[in-house]
C-alpha cells in the first residue's frame, strides 16, 4: 500500500522550522498542496521572520506547490482567513497538523500566570482556533483529518513545564471529543506526541543522540496520522523511527462497602490494581463501567 496525498489540501500550522517544516516537505513530496503557516518567532514565542516562505520556497525547489501563511494560530480571524485562501486556491482542505508551539519553562514556584496563559494559549487555544476555522468545511466535505500534537510532558509530566503540559494533555482531550464529532463526517482526529531534535528541544540531546532522533523519523506516524487510512482517537508517541500507543486506561475499580474516605484507604491497592483494565472510548462508556460495578460486573 502507497500513501499518497494527491489531490489534498493540507495546513501545518509552526512549519517553517523542526517538526512542521519536516511534515510539510514530505506531504508536498507526496502530493498534497500545503499551507506553510507560521509566524517565524523564536521558542519562547517573541521576533518574527519568513521561515514559512523559506519552506514553500524548498518545496516549490522539489517540484511541489505551497503557499505560507504569516497568521498567529492564536487569533481566530487570522486562522479563518488563511483557511479562506487555501480553499480560493485549491478549493477545499482536507487536513489540519496542529503544530506551532512555544516554551516559557520554569518550575511552577517561579512561572508567572502570563507565562502559563500564553502557553496555554499557543498550544491549546491555538489548536482549537485551527480546528475550528477548518471544522465546518471538513463536515460539509465528508472528509477531514486533524492531527493536535501532544507531548510526553502532557502525557507523563516533565520538572519545569507546568504550563505546556496542561496545554499538551488539554490537546489530547480535546482530540478525544473530536473524533467522537467528527465521525459521522469522516472526520478523523488523533494526537502525536513526539520526541525530536529541534530548537525546542536542542538542551535536552546530547550531541551524539542529534542525528538519531531527526525530525524525518516523526514524519512516518504523522502522516499516516492524517492519510486515508487513518485511525480516529489514537494517541501515538513517534521519535527515532520508534512509534508508541498511549493510552488513558481505567481500572475494573471497586464499589465500596460504605461510602467514606477510610474505605477508600483500606481498598486503595484493590482500586488502583490493573489486572483487567480498560481503555473507554467515551466518557459515556466510563459511566457504564460504574453502573456495571455496580450491579456486581
Ligand atoms: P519549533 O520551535 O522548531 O517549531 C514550532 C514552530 O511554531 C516555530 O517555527 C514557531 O515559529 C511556530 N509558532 C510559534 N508560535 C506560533 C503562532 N502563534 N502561530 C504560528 N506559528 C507559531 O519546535 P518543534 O520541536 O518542531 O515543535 C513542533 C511541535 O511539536 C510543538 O507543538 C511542540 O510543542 C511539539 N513537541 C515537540 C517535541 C520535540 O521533541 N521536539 C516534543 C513534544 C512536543
Amino acid at each position: 500500500m502507497t500513501i499518497s496525498f494527491e489531490g489534498r489540501v493540507a495546513i501545518v500550522t509552526g512549519a517553517g522550522g523542526g517538526l512542521g517544516r519536516a511534515y510539510a516537505l514530505e506531504l508536498a513530496r507526496r502530493g498534497a498542496k500545503v499551507v506553510v503557516n507560521d509566524l517565524g518567532v523564536a521558542r519562547d514565542g517573541t521576533g518574527s521572520s519568513d521561515a514559512a516562505q523559506a519552506v514553500v520556497a524548498e518545496i516549490e525547489a522539489a517540484g511541489g506547490t505551497a503557499i505560507a501563511d504569516g497568521g498567529s494560530v492564536t487569533e481566530y480571524a487570522q486562522m479563518e482567513a488563511m483557511v479562506a485562501r487555501a480553499k480560493a486556491a485549491w478549493g477545499g482542505v482536507h487536513i489540519l497538523i496542529n503544530n506551532a508551539g512555544i516554551l516559557r519553562d520554569k518550575s511552577f514556584a517561579k512561572m508567572s500566570p502570563e507565562d502559563f496563559e500564553l502557553v496555554v494559549r499557543v498550544h491549546l487555544i491555538g489548536s482549537a482556533n485551527c480546528t475550528k476555522a477548518v471544522w465546518e468545511t471538513m463536515r460539509e466535505q465528508g472528509y477531514g483529518r486533524i492531527l493536535m500534537t501532544a507531548s510526553s510532558t502532557g502525557l507523563y509530566g516533565n520538572f519545569g513545564q507546568a504550563n505546556y503540559g496542561a496545554a499538551k494533555l488539554g490537546l489530547a482531550g480535546l482530540a478525544k471529543t473530536l473524533a467522537l464529532e467528527g465521525a459521522k463526517y469522516n472526520v478523523r482526529v488523533n494526537t502525536i506526541a513526539p520526541t525530536a531534535a529541534t530548537r525546542m528541544t536542542e538542551d535536552l540531546f546530547p550531541a551524539e543522540l542529534l542525528e538519531r532522533f531527526r525530525p524525518e523519523l516523526v514524519v512516518p506516524a504523522a502522516l499516516f496520522l492524517v492519510s486515508d487510512e487513518a485511525p480516529t482517537n489514537t494517541i501515538l508517541g513517534a521519535g527515532a523511527g520508534v512509534v508508541q500507543a498511549a493510552h488513558i486506561t481505567l481500572t475494573r475499580g471497586v464499589a465500596l462497602d460504605e461510602p467514606t474516605p477510610e474505605a477508600v484507604a483500606a481498598q486503595f491497592a484493590a482500586i488502583v490494581d490493573r489486572t483487567g483494565e480498560i481503555v473507554p472510548q467515551s466518557g459515556t462508556e466510563q459511566a457504564m463501567t460504574i453502573i456495571q460495578r455496580l450491579q456486581g460486573g
